[in-house]
């Protein structure tokens, strides 16, 4: 087994860490974080993502955590640079912090293999290769390999990868490098390092597609009567379509997909090229999110001042607290701005979402959330929202309307409840008068 080092401690970095410590590598995960580095040596972890505290734990004694770069660097074969890109204002991504890991390399000394997992602009790979030459760091060769990680599941996309890319001048250095995932049963795909870096954002960018043109799909179907989910099983059953994400909904959210659509869009237009087809993806995905303001107006009339709104589920999607791009966002936002009294809950997004939304009342449940609404909008489908009492709901809110903003409540069921329910694509059920 091989010695690693993973350089950022975030997201990717200790998936990343604690996945390769199960198959059996030892490693140093470091951040320059001092204070994220403190919590990982005391037994926390940063941030929320099921099963990795549970998976670092059963694999503490081969993780190692510092915040010393010298010290990480020194001693691995392999160094996995893990830090986050974030977008800058001209959607370029901010590369400063691959160009810092890249400034702590150690002298020349050993055989280090240089392995990007961060999402870096198509060329990154190259630039990085021509400045270590220029350093004299011939000792170390350069890979890319992306991730393929979605929140909430991480792990599971790690262990259980559908492919793992990786991109290398020099065969040796691929061989060295894909054997790390020895215990990983799935293909790998050696490519040269710019066409790597591409299949991640291809493959992401083709993903949102997917959505936006399902969301679309359902625009149209609200249009015409026919019911969205019924059309995603009947083209999903098509092997050249799949049936994978073709749900419709309120838009997609999230660390990677908006960033990672809008900087492939920067990358194409930076080289001359105009990717038309990205622009109307990004569109119809932020028009998406507001749409629930128009369905909301048509149930509660024009003017949304004074009314309450509970908003069920903030994070971009279920089991992640993450709230970056979310919909939750735009529609509290939104909604604010509209004059409405927004009360939102979310089994553990509340925290992030305060401190990016103020004016948003925060709730400790669903029930207390329900609690005097006119009217509910099911953001994030929650397991926890999926079997809610909406007969003591019922009882509880103002007035009746649920706008199902993932496709997952029983329609029917609320209606007969006395709901006015109203989804994404799909006819909205009016509740029945006695
Ligand atoms: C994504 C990619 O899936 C992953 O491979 C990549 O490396 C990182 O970005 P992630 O952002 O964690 O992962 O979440 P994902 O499960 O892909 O969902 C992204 C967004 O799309 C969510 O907001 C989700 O609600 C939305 N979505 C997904 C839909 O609206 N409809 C779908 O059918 C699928």
């Amino acid at each position: 087994m091989s010695r690693l080092t993973v350089v950022g401690a975030g997201y990717v970095g200790l998936v990343t860490a604690a996945c390769m410590a199960e198959l059996g590598h030892d490693l140093v995960a470091m951040d320059l974080d001092e204070a994220k580095i403190r919590t990982l040596n005391q037994g926390g972890i940063p941030i929320y993502e099921p099963g990795l505290a549970e998976l670092i734990a059963a694999n503490r004694q081969r993780i190692e955590f510092t915040s010393d770069p010298s010290h990480a660097y020194s001693s691995s074969e392999f160094l996995f640079i893990c830090v986050d890109t974030p977008p800058t204002p001209s959607g370029d991504a901010d590369l400063s912090r691959i160009w810092q890991a890249i400034d702590n390399l150690p002298p020349d000394e050993g055989n280090h293999v240089l392995i990007t997992k961060s999402t870096v602009p198509v060329g990154t790979g190259g630039h990085v290769q021509a400045e270590l030459a220029q350093r004299g760091y011939s000792h170390i060769a350069y890979v890319s390999n992306p991730e393929f990680l979605r929140e909430g599941s991480a792990i599971a996309d790690f262990m259980h990868a559908d492919r793992v890319v990786v991109g290398a001048d020099k065969p040796e250095v691929a061989r060295r490098v894909a054997e790390l995932y020895a215990g990983i049963d799935c293909p790998v795909l050696t490519t040269d390092v710019a066409s790597a870096e591409m299949i991640k954002y291809a493959s992401n960018a083709f993903l949102a597609t997917k959505i936006s043109f399902i969301n679309e799909i359902a625009n149209v179907c609200e249009a015409t009567g026919a019911d969205v989910k019924v059309v995603a099983e009947g083209m999903g059953l098509d092997h050249r379509i799949g049936p994978h994400f073709l749900q419709a909904g309120i838009g997609y959210g999230g660390s990677c997909f908006p960033k990672d659509v809008s900087a492939l869009k920067q990358i194409a237009g930076n080289s001359g090229y105009h990717f038309q087809l990205l622009n109307a993806v990004i569109e119809v995905n932020e028009l998406q999110k507001r749409r629930v303001i128009g369905k909301l107006k048509r149930h509660l009339g024009d003017e949304l001042r004074g009314k309450q709104i509970a908003l069920l589920g903030l994070a971009f999607k279920p089991n992640t607290d993450d709230i970056r791009q979310a919909s939750s966002v735009v529609l509290a936002g939104r909604l604010l701005a509209e004059g409405a009294h927004v009360v939102g809950y979310d089994p553990v997004a509340i925290d992030n979402m305060r401190e990016t939304v103020p004016g948003v009342e925060y709730a400790a449940s669903s029930m207390d959330a329900l609690q005097g609404s006119d009217a509910c909008v099911l953001v994030t489908e929650w397991e926890e929202f999926l079997d809610l009492d909406w007969a003591q709901a019922k009882e509880i809110m103002a007035q009746h309307i649920v706008v199902d903003g993932r496709n997952v409540l029983d329609a029917a069921a609320l209606t007969a409840l006395g709901f006015t329910c109203e989804g994404v694509g799909t006819r909205p059920r009016r509740r029945h008068h006695a």
